[in-house]
């Protein structure tokens, strides 16, 4: 199980993978797996393990969405020390694997997709600065600046596994909006594209046995989930708001609240 760590404690706790035993279905006590992202001192964090999987050969693979890499834990000398029992970690950032192409093509294309819904999102925030409806303006340039982030993630990931990103031309994005029911009605079509995409890439990846991808992809289909659920929310609430101005500014007013949700990831270093 990974810890993702918690903030909010005045001790931090968490930032760890742990395996707990099972006794029927009773839970035993946790061992420590991997730990290390929380550092001495207690104070300071440069990492946050989330999904875990177990790859083909034995190895343990654990993304980390605070910095945006995969590791992979594989054992190494038990025979030789005789330590059987106990697991001698060892890290490695990305995969030694060299990319599959045809996964390659897809990433490079979903980096596409993140960066023309970007342009999308911030194309329909100027319409709605046109407008005067300032707070929608806000959420939907906030939302351009995650699709950055976005891609970002997948640019640094091809990097990570010893791949190079290759961008491509993006095309111009729609302004002939007609109404904030059209553009929500838009951005909703466009986030179900993108679902598609994503969920087509880890069943890609998953018949490539490409496991590190796959984690990758899992915050994505997480990611997804979020992103349809509060593009539904907030079209769903323009409906009921009809002809009300009062009650089209209190939604704008709560929309313009919006702030960054996690920060842009950093460049692979
Ligand atoms: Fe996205
Ligand atoms: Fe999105």
């Amino acid at each position: 199980m990974a810890y993702h760590g918690s903030s909010y404690r005045s001790q931090l706790t968490g930032y760890k993978v742990v395996f707990i035993p099972m006794h029927g279905t009773k839970a035993g006590t946790p061992h420590d797996v991997v730990t290390g992202w929380l550092l001495a001192g207690g104070g300071s964090v440069w990492g946050r393990p989330v999904e875990l999987l177990v790859a083909a050969d034995g190895s343990l693979l654990t993304s980390d969405d605070d910095v945006g890499v995969v590791y992979r834990l594989a054992t190494a000398g038990r025979k030789d020390t005789g330590t059987e029992g106990h697991m001698s970690p060892r890290l490695s950032v990305g995969g030694a694997d060299p990319m599959n192409e045809a996964v390659q093509t897809a990433l490079n294309r979903q980096i596409k997709h993140e960066f023309s819904s970007a342009h999308f999102y911030l194309s329909a925030s100027g319409y709605c600065e046109s407008i005067s409806l300032t707070g929608f303006a806000g959420w939907l340039r906030q939302q351009s600046r995650e699709e950055v982030g976005h891609a970002l993630r997948i640019f640094d990931f091809m990097h990570d596994r010893g791949s190079r990103a290759e961008l491509q031309a993006l095309d111009q994005p729609g302004r002939d909006f007609v109404s904030l029911l059209d553009v929500f009605t838009q951005a909703l079509q466009h986030e179900q594209a993108v679902t598609a995409s994503i969920n087509e890439i880890y069943a890609l990846a998953v018949r490539e046995q490409d496991y590190p991808t796959q984690v990758l992809l899992q915050w994505f289909i997480t990611e997804q989930v979020e992103e349809e659920k509060s593009v539904s929310q907030i079209l769903e609430e323009l409906r009921m708001v009809g002809d009300s101005s009062s009650a089209l500014l209190m939604l704008q007013r709560e929309l313009g609240t919006r702030r960054a949700v996690a920060p842009m990831p950093a460049a692979a270093s």
